[in-house]
């Protein structure tokens, strides 16, 4: 499939300013992704929970310039700060896509974004923060031509924009829950762009809840990016590639089932997994920290007192996502509390659960629009 579309240029003289803003969450990978090839296609499929609490809000300023540039003219704010680095990396990446958006050269944008989480907190923003932009461009491309044919395909184009930015970002774009990557059976599933499960889940996996343990809130060593790449000379990669496949399938049909005791397993291999790849890497680096081992050891003891299915799961970095169904929240709140923040920086934690995805804001931000 391609967007690239040379005909979407505008009659500057005939267009006015404008603002269009979407607010848009984070998603924790169950089956991972890591590893990449071509332009930010997958070399694995991947299944993820939209998350709720933690997510960005994006304001995408358009003004139109007199003369088209050769290059995007961008500034991106963060937190109400101009910020050098985030911009580079906004420019690029709409340079990028400007044989699907030529009138990009047309406009000079402002970027306003800011995340409902500390900047500093160590949750990966690049999955909600490219989402959002994302949305926003969708919409400006409906604001100054034709609407997409329906929702689907709007949302589709900006799953499809989304991972040019930031690969899992392309699964933020839907409520609830999304695969990303071709899964045989899955209809409309694609390397290109993640599709919605949400008709796929039991109900007891529709309220789950994703507390957010901060074991640390540095930079990470060694970026994502750089680690997809080292995936390449791994020599576990064609294996682990098609485990996260077969994974993907079951997966699925376990989220389909409301099997929790069978997602943990899964949520747990995938994310130790994760960790070994980088482990084996050449050269070969970790992300965990001792807290991580702390907080996972704490968690499995609580289980086998308790019989309750409280699992985890790790992104590329240290902090522990702990993942449960909503009967057992008071208790593992209370647990949390007690026996693990201390193993968190400044014993700071975010609770979160499975959200309804994006939504559009009313510039103001007082309305969704
Ligand atoms: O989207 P990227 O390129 O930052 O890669 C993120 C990969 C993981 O978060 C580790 C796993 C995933 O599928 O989200």
């Amino acid at each position: 499939m391609t967007y690239t579309n040379p005909a979407l240029t505008v009659v500057s003289d005939e267009v006015t300013p404008g603002a269009l803003r979407w607010r848009s969450p984070s998603n924790i990978a169950l089956v991972k992704y890591w590893g990449k090839h071509g332009n930010q296609l997958p070399q694995n499929a991947s299944v993820s929970f939209t998350l709720d609490a933690a997510a960005t809000d994006t304001t995408l300023h358009y003004h139109p310039r007199r003369e088209a540039g050769a290059g995007v003219d961008v500034a991106l704010y963060f937190d109400g700060e101009l910020h050098p680095g985030f911009t580079d990396r906004t420019r690029r990446f709409l340079e990028g896509l400007l044989p699907i958006y030529p009138f990009l050269r047309q406009f000079s944008l402002r970027i306003d974004t800011t995340n409902s989480f500390p900047h500093s907190a160590g949750i990966a923003s690049s999955a909600s923060g490219m989402s959002a932009l994302a949305l926003c461009l969708v919409s400006l491309e409906e604001a100054l031509f034709e609407p997409l044919p329906d929702t689907a395909a709007f949302f589709r184009k900006a799953s499809y924009l989304s991972r040019l930015g930031s690969g899992s970002a392309c699964r933020s774009v839907y409520g609830t829950a999304a695969v990303w990557g071709t899964v045989s059976g899955l209809a409309d599933s694609s390397d290109e762009y993640a599709v919605g499960i949400a008709d796929h889940l039991h109900p007891v996996f529709q309220s789950y809840h994703d507390d957010i343990l901060l074991v640390s809130r540095s930079e990470k060593s060694v970026s994502s990016r750089a680690g997809h790449g080292l995936m390449e000379q791994n020599p576990y990669a064609p294996a682990r590639y098609a485990q996260a496949n077969q994974r993907t399938r079951e997966m699925l049909d376990v989220l389909r089932r409301g099997d929790t005791e069978r997602f943990g397993q899964l949520l747990e291999s995938e994310a130790l997994t994760l960790h070994a790849l980088m482990m084996s890497s050449q050269p070969s680096y970790t992300l965990i920290e001792p807290n991580t081992l702390k907080v996972i050891t704490t968690l499995q003891q609580f289980r086998r007192e308790t019989g309750h299915p409280v699992h985890f799961t790790l992104d590329a970095g240290p902090n522990v996502h702990l993942m449960y169904p909503d009967a057992i929240a008071a208790e593992v709140s209370i647990f949390v509390t007690d026996h693990l923040l201390h193993y968190c920086e400044d014993r700071q934690y975010l609770a979160d659960h499975v959200g309804k995805g994006p939504h559009q804001l009313a510039i103001d931000g007082t309305s969704g629009a």
